[in-house]
């Protein structure tokens, strides 16, 4: 299955891909965690993603375009991928569509997490990374045992640069102005299914699986 994942920052995204790929036995290809290892392993792309993603903005399309491309040209993801952050604009979803028809191929489905804007902030805000192993935990919705240390590997816990309080309220303008665009987008195309991703992590994951079985 082909499929994209989208909403506003902090609507769950990464923490829903892992489960609905490892579900469909297809890769997570998430456009923002390959920029952060770009920026971790010090490479050139590395360096010029990091200075849009400080401010909150987008990393030129022709940048997150040919990464993508270059992903979604490897093995694993012939027979299926779950996109998570990429789409991200119409002009990406327009390349995206001929890239796949290059490919033979298009999209099944596109979900679209919906969650409030004070929620997003609020799971922005207590969102913590393992600097080793990579877990997502919030200090409140999903605490380790002991503050600043992974309960998974013993690693370090670390606050994402542009889970800043600015960048957030940046991030948020650019998924209006940007983003949202996609939700007509991909309903004119007949592929759009809405998710309520509130409440808790499992059930919106069975909320994506059910809506899923529809496009199967
Ligand atoms: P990216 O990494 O894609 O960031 P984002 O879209 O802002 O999304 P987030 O990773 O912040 O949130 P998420 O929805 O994955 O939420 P999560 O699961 O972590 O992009 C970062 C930057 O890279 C962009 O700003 C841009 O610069 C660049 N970039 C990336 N793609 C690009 C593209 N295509 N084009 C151009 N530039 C691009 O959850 C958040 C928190 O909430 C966590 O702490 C989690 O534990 C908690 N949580 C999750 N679910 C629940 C729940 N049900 N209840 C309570 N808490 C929950
Ligand atoms: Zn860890």
């Amino acid at each position: 299955m082909r499929v994209v994942l989208v909403g506003p920052p902090g609507a769950g995204k990464g923490t829903q891909a892992q489960f609905i790929a490892s579900h469909l036995s297809i890769p997570k290809i998430s456009t923002g965690d390959i920029f952060r290892a770009n920026v971790s392993g010090g490479t050139e792309l590395g360096r010029l993603a990091k200075e849009y993603m400080d401010r909150g903005d987008l990393v030129p399309d022709e940048v997150t375009v040919a990464m993508v491309r270059d992903r979604l040209s490897e093995d694993d993801a012939k027979e299926g991928f779950l996109l998570d952050g990429f789409p991200r604009n119409v002009p990406q979803a327009e390349v995206l569509k001929k890239m796949l028809a290059e490919f033979g191929t298009t999209l099944d489905v596109v979900l679209n997490l919906v969650v409030e804007d004070d929620e997003v902030v609020r799971r922005l805000a207590g969102r913590r990374t393992c600097r080793s192993c990579g877990k997502v935990w919030h200090l409140v919705f999903d605490p380790p045992a002991a503050e600043g240390v992974c309960d998974a590997c013993g690693g370090e816990l670390f606050q994402r640069d542009d889970d800043r309080e600015e960048t957030i309220r940046r991030r948020l303008e650019v998924y209006q102005e940007q983003t949202a665009p996609l939700i007509s987008f991909y309903a004119d195309e007949g592929i759009l299914q809405g998710v309520d991703a509130t409440g808790p992590v499992e059930e919106i994951t069975q909320r994506a699986m059910s809506a899923l079985r529809r496009f199967a």
